[in-house]
């Protein structure tokens, strides 16, 4: 890692990760709270930065109703400690706005900001998940490039697949993100899932100098689709198949796997700030 990262005996600290796809409404924000509650429970505390800048959703997804959001914060009238909404114990949120458009792009200084007052929370985390937007965008690029891993869902729609090849590609040869963690979503059967991440990881391998790793699965649940207060469905309903599999994808992150290699900065200032707090 070279001497550009002094604190690597510290690690680990806070693990970054985002859950990102490439089309849009594959399941990101169900997976981003359902890994966030799963981990909870588990006694994690875990931070969840609502990335999705614009239609920013999570707040309903976890039934929440912030008063100020990123782009109070952005806009220089409040610190990140302020905006963000205790939903519980252990799960934090850094909530955004919806229908906004000049946050369209995290700039260079805004990213700056974010950084630094990341540095200063009050609370140490061990998990920060990250919801993005879906699509190649340059917020999206950017919080996928400043996290230790990237999840990648994807569904077996073709137009997923295609899209999520697109984005792997981009941040592979755009910003050097070498590891992917792929999980497939709306799926029959655990077949078909590893169907399908073979699918993308045969492209992937051929074509590109990535790894794609299977992470694992969600079956396509019809009572996902209800109400929106069904969305955290490893609470609403436990034992729900959707539930169960979204559990065990929880536990094999919170049994600590690997860890990807220092590449973002966001990255490389959450680990160097909060493991020497
Ligand atoms: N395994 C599943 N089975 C059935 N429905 C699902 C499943 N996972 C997610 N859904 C449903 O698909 C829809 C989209 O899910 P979600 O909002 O989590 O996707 P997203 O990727 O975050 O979308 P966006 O790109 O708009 O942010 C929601 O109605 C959700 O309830
Ligand atoms: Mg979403």
């Amino acid at each position: 890692m070279g001497s550009f990262y002094n604190h690597a005996e510290k690690v680990p600290a806070t693990r970054t990760l985002s859950v990102t796809s490439g089309k849009g409404g594959v399941g990101k924000t169900t997976l981003t709270v359902n890994l966030a509650f799963t981990l909870a429970e588990m006694g994690k505390k875990v931070l969840i930065l609502d990335g999705d800048i614009g239609l920013a959703n999570i707040d309903i997804f976890l039934g929440i109703r912030p008063n100020k959001t990123l782009e109070d914060f952005f806009a220089g009238e409040e610190r990140l400690n302020d905006i963000i909404v205790k939903v519980n114990k252990n799960i934090h949120v850094i909530p955004s706005a919806s229908g906004l458009t000049d946050l369209k792009s995290i700039d260079v200084y805004k990213r700056k900001m974010l950084m630094d007052e990341v540095g200063m929370l009050e609370t140490t985390y061990d998990y920060l998940i990250v919801d993005t937007a879906s699509g190649i965008d340059e917020n999206v690029q950017y919080l996928n490039s400043s996290v230790q891993d990237v999840l990648v869902v994807i569904t077996p729609e073709p137009a997923s697949m295609a899209d999520a090849y697109a984005l792997i590609k981009l941040l592979h040869n755009n910003h050097k993100v070498n590891r992917f963690s792929v999980v497939a979503n709306k799926v029959l059967s655990e077949k078909e899932a590893k169907d399908i991440y073979q699918r993308i990881n045969r492209v992937s391998d051929r074509f590109l100098n990535v790894h794609l790793s299977y992470l694992g699965y969600v079956p396509l649940d019809p009572k996902l689709r209800q109400s929106s207060d069904q969305k955290l469905i490893c609470k609403a309903r436990p034992s729900a198949a959707s539930s169960i599999a979204l559990k065990r994808i929880a536990e094999s992150i919170g049994s600590g796997a690997e860890v990807g290699e220092v590449k973002g900065n966001l990255q490389f200032f959450w680990n160097q700030l909060l493991s020497v707090a």
